[in-house]
């Protein structure tokens, strides 16, 4: 195992692990972290050839990883992810639903097949893996870590991601709800909100050009790396062994948001403004007291543009 010098206390030796869609990107970067800090890794993804490249790299690294190559999404996938784990390691302590695809469109253009794929991989791919993984975890009886994965996208809303931003919405709105119900079981569960090049946002034209500077060994320039919170895969991978760890036991239900040099906690929707009628509220009424009251400054939607350095 390699040993992070500053770190010493992210021990994961004796944990297993399945992260799902990580024969690329972020996934990968997650696998060989939980690799370097002691954990054994089931690499999922549909992709067998990077699966199996994903395998030799981290065993070459030192690590500990098995392929198992199914797309996720459905029950059955799920219980072969949690059940290779058992096999190949007897028990399953770290689960991280990583695998996701897009298919943007505006909502007028946007397939019922567009939809469905998108949310049968994000949303039902971590539905079904977090509950494969929450029955294990309870039979083993010794706590355990769902992480899920989030988008800004989700957190905000996004131009052409109707069936991605509903999908990350929901992820979060399920690491919330099962932060409560799996509490008593020692089990944690937060969504992260990852931002880092990767096949899924070279093409966002703004980015294209540091990232191709960054693939021809340039380092990336700090409005990107701590203004934007944009940087490599690596770079959001330490918050993965760090929550499947014992120093973070007592962080559950968040949205954390890591990429670059930026690692920031996402706020839950909660209430900002009320306003009261006694007797209940006529349309007339609404109208009437809404520009002063609740509708005084309304909340804004979108991810912030990227803020350039001026020419
Ligand atoms: N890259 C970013 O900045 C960013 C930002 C927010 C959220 N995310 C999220 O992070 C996760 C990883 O994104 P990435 O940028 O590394 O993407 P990527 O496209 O580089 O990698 C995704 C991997 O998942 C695999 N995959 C796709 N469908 C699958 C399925 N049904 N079962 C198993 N594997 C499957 C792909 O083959 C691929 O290897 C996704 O959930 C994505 O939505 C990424």
């Amino acid at each position: 195992m390699r040993r992070d010098p500053l770190v010493p206390s992210i021990d994961l030796t004796g944990k297993a692990a399945v992260v799902t869609g990580s024969g690329r990107g972020l996934g990968l970067a997650y696998a060989h972290a939980l690799a370097a800090h002691g954990a054994s890794v089931v690499v999922n993804d549909v992709d067998e050839a990077v699966a199996e490249q994903a395998v030799k790299s981290i065993t070459e690294a030192g690590g500990t990883a098995v392929a198992e190559v199914v797309p996720v999404g459905t029950s059955e996938a799920a219980d072969r992810l949690v059940s290779r784990a058992v096999e190949e390691f007897g028990r399953l302590d770290v689960l991280v639903t990583n695998a996701g695809i897009l298919r943007d469109k505006v909502l007028w253009k946007m397939t019922d097949d567009d939809f469905d794929a998108v949310i049968t991989t994000h949303l039902k791919g971590t539905f079904t893996c977090a509950r494969a993984a929450a029955v294990r975890m309870r039979e083993q009886g010794e706590g355990g870590t769902l992480i899920l994965v989030g988008s800004p996208a989700g957190q905000r809303g996004n131009f052409g991601q109707t069936n991605y931003a509903a999908a990350k919405a929901g992820i979060a709105a399920m690491a919330r709800t099962w932060s409560m119900e799996l509490g008593r079981a020692n089990i944690t569960v937060n969504a992260i909100v990852p931002v880092a090049a990767t096949a899924m946002t070279e093409t966002i034209p703004a980015f294209a050009p540091y990232i191709e500077a960054m693939r021809n060994g340039e380092p990336l320039p700090d409005f990107l790396r701590k203004g934007e919170g944009f940087g490599t895969p690596e770079d959001c991978a330490a918050l993965v062994p760090f929550l499947a760890s014992e120093a973070a036991r007592g962080v559950s239900g968040q949205c954390i948001g890591i990429g670059g040099d930026k690692v920031a906690l996402w706020s839950h929707p909660q209430e900002i403004r009320a306003a009261y009628a006694d007797g209940g509220w006529t349309p007339a009424a609404l109208a009437d007291a809404w520009p002063t009251s609740v509708g005084a400054e309304l909340q804004t939607v979108g991810i912030p543009a990227p803020k350039f350095p001026e020419a």
